[in-house]
């Protein structure tokens, strides 16, 4: 078993590049059964839910060649299964995309369902809605789902709830349906519009990608032949810009959209941080407590949820008390306990948790309860007095590539130990 071993407190100074964002790279990869031929996308993040997402591609008869270890080739000129392994599709929560690529390329799918952290109830109902209203018969029994349809139809679909997943699920599954789809009630993330201008490269006819209505004409065939770069990951540039605050350092993030970070940014003014925006760098500087907010985590261009447990962590450390309302997932204040291992004052009531902010934070054996959990707790243990021990590291992995060499260039005393 691995541990990550930080001793603090250290105040983060100098350059940190941000890596392309996962949750558009585990859409844009399954994107690419749309097309009869080869692409490559660079700037992947090298994350193990991209590696397993690579793994499904091949099984489903893609062959992939990796260029470097942000890039790779992929030629679906020649898939060959409509099945996707459940050991496969039950690590990551992304798997459910192959659902509409599938169905656009073959037709017919039959994947396991889908894993990933455990932030509460992640019912998939609004994909199976847009779906069957795109002409698909589908059917979940013993944990796997079953779709077909012998062409897809366009259609309106109205989403109940805003969903990132089922946005691009029903973009995936209707580029090459006949006709056109509206998704009215779409989610609005940069992820989305990435998606969405991926698909667009390839040939296909998307419009209103980051709005709440996207229209999707059908197209016959995406051509590929082409380069796609991902982009920048908005909630690893989050995490770093908040992690400057908590240690009250200095860091310049490069490779990131300021335009995506806006939200974070406003937050940090609010506390008395400082963010000077230099078009694609972000410097994030505090030298003294960070002051008391309230957030509420929403979709996009809100605050996001994926950002809310390293929010917490600076807000443990605010002079006065802060709330969190987490409005998008139940279960998503585990890492709260964690904290309060190290010292926090924070007591979580439902969709609610109510930080006392501390002087300081202690260091302590304390363990990841999901991706975006364990890497606050390695900025905690970064702004932590003593030595902090971060377990379940599998998690961290999923989303972030080597963090501890990222953070050990910005002055971080951190090490990877197995056990
Ligand atoms: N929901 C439904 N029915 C559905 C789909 C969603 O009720 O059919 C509900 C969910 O239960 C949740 C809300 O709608 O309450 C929003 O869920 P959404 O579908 O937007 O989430 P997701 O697509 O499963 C993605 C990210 C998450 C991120 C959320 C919200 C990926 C692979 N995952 O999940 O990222 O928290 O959007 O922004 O894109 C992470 O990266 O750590 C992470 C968890």
């Amino acid at each position: 078993m691995e541990k990550l071993v930080v001793k603090g407190p250290t105040p983060l100074k100098g350059e940190v590049i941000i890596n392309g964002a996962k949750n558009a790279a585990v859409a844009i990869l399954p994107a690419t059964l749309l097309i009869d031929g080869c692409c490559t996308i660079e700037n992947l993040p090298n994350i193990s839910d991209i590696k397993i997402s690579c793994e499904i591609l091949e099984h489903l008869g893609a062959k992939i060649t990796w260029n470097n270890k942000n890039s790779i080739t992929i030629d679906s000129t020649n898939i060959n299964s409509t099945k996707a392994p459940i050991d496969l599709t039950s690590r990551f929560r992304a798997s459910y995309y192959i659902l509409g690529a599938m169905l656009g390329r073959m037709g017919e799918i039959e994947v396991g369902m889908p894993g990933g952290c455990k932030l509460g109830a992640r019912p998939i109902d609004q994909h199976i809605k847009g779906f069957e209203l795109l002409g698909a018969n589908v059917t979940v029994e013993k944990g796997t789902i079953y779709a077909k349809a012998k062409k897809l139809k366009g259609s309106p679909i109205y989403m109940d709830i805003v969903s990132v997943g089922a946005t691009i699920n029903v973009m995936l599954a209707s580029v090459l349906a006949n006709g056109t789809t509206i998704i009215d009630n779409a989610a609005k993330e940069p992820h989305i519009v990435d998606v969405a201008n991926f698909l667009n490269t390839m040939g296909a006819d998307i419009r209103g990608a980051g709005t709440d209505v996207i229209k999707i004409n059908g197209v016959e065939k995406l051509h590929g032949n082409a380069t796609y770069s991902v982009v920048p990951d908005q909630i690893e540039a989050g995490t770093f810009m908040l992690a400057a605050v908590a240690t009250r350092g200095d860091i310049t993030l490069k490779n990131c959209i300021t335009k995506h970070l806006e939200s974070i940014t406003a937050k940090i003014l609010e506390i008395g941080g400082n963010v000077q925006d230099n078009g694609d760098s972000i410097r994030v500087w505090c030298n003294k407590r960070p002051g008391k907010a309230n957030i509420k985590t929403l979709p996009y261009p809100g605050f996001p949820t994926d950002l809310q447990p390293q929010m917490g962590v600076v807000l443990s450390l605010a002079n006065g008390t802060s709330i969190i309302t987490e409005s998008i997932w139940d279960s998503r204040f585990q890492y709260t306990d964690e904290l309060n291992k190290m010292g926090a004052h924070i007591t979580a009531q439902g969709k609610n948790a109510f930080f006392e902010g501390v002087k300081r934070l202690s260091g302590a054996p304390v363990y990841s309860t999901d991706l975006r959990a364990g890497a606050a707790l390695v900025v905690a243990g970064i702004a932590a007095e003593g030595t902090t021990e971060i377990y379940n590291l599998g998690y961290i992995d999923r989303g972030y590539e080597k963090i501890e060499e990222k953070f050990k260039k910005l002055g971080a005393n951190i090490e990877r130990v197995s056990e």
